[in-house]
């Protein structure tokens, strides 16, 4: 018998209070910034998943290609009873791995966004009669605690999602997730590779303008929960590579000068012309820079697995 259990592992106010934290220290400091997280309400979840769809999004294709050629290897190294996926979205590349992991009992999406785990983990169940399915509304980068489910676990953070924290947050996050882990389960870590930049932008700046829409998104979140009022399409979306750092940067450029209210917070923010919000930053990879991130965090890199552009790796790695 199938099972679909959701469970918040954060109180109801939560998520508007780190909301509220993260907007008053990003809109008040220089730089502006505001974390990525936020772009994914119902809507800019909707919107990921057309990114994933575009021409220029190479590695949704690139993870997926990996995934259905190293199914069986990820299977036979692991040997995993429960899946734990972390930032699970639509978990629709997951299907190619719970297709694989034979010996699979228990599937835990954890996601902030609870529209996306109820579509994605309502459907799952209903599909695979024999997998329970364990949802989990939370936040990976903060205290993030899991059910108690059958071992070996795998845990698969996917779609390069990794590369959205700044390099300390990474240390932090890996050392914490290495915590949570215990000897016999195994990560599967998803890296976008560092690439030629005309490759790169073209993937955070499309044609149709549907990463442009997804980052103003982040505003309409501000406007909603915050009572704030942004007008978005007076930002421009901007997609850089920063070569030095090895990282694409999402930001949004004011068009004009002008004041936004924040009333929630009953804050009134200032923008020059030109002055940008940082929204995201993307980190891409080199295999050895993985590798040392993951022994600094106790983890053993056991396999490297890209797709035959070489655009995007696929890691396993086991606790030390
Ligand atoms: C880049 S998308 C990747 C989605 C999917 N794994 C894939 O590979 O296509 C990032 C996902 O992580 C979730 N997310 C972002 N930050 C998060 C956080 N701090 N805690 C939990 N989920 C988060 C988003 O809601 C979104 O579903």
């Amino acid at each position: 018998m199938s099972e679909f259990l959701l469970t918040r592992t954060l109180p109801e106010d939560a998520t508007g209070a780190a909301l509220r934290a993260d907007v008053l220290t990003g809109l008040t400091r220089t730089p502006k910034t505001l974390p990525p997280k936020w772009f994914y309400d119902a809507h800019g979840s909707e919107l990921f998943e057309r990114i994933t769809e575009l021409p220029e999004y190479y590695p949704t294709r690139a993870e997926r290609e990996i995934l259905l050629a190293r199914g069986p290897d990820i299977a036979a190294a692991t040997g995993a009873r429960t899946l734990v996926e972390l930032g699970s979205g639509s978990s629709d590349k997951t299907r190619h791995l719970l297709d694989a992991l034979t010996g699979l009992r228990t599937y835990v999406p954890v996601d902030v966004s609870g529209s996306a785990l109820e579509r994605a983990g309502r459907a799952l169940a209903a599909e695979r009669p024999a997998l329970s399915v364990h949802a989990l509304v939370a936040d990976f980068t903060d205290g993030l605690a899991l059910p108690g489910t059958p071992g070996p676990r795998l845990v698969a953070f996917l779609g390069g999602t990794i590369g959205n924290l700044l390099p300390a947050e990474r240390a932090a996050f890996l050392a914490s997730l290495r915590a949570l882990m215990s000897p016999g389960d195994a990560l599967l870590l998803g890296t976008d590779l560092v690439k030629d930049p005309s490759v790169l932008v073209p993937a955070y700046d499309d044609a149709a303008g549907v990463t442009a829409a997804f980052n103003r998104n982040v505003l309409n979140v501000v406007n909603r929960e915050l009572g704030a009022d942004f007008d978005p399409g007076a930002f421009r979306h901007v997609a850089l590579w920063d070569a030095e750092r090895e990282w694409i940067e999402m930001r949004l450029r004011a068009r004009t000068a002008m004041t936004v209210k924040v009333r929630a917070l009953d804050l009134t923010v200032e923008f020059a012309a030109g002055e940008e919000v940082r929204t995201e930053v993307s980190a891409k990879f080199r295999e050895e820079g993985v590798r040392g991130e993951l022994a600094a965090a106790g983890l053993d890199l056991v396999h490297w697995w890209t797709d035959r552009e070489e655009r995007f790796a696929l890691s396993l790695s086991t606790v030390r």
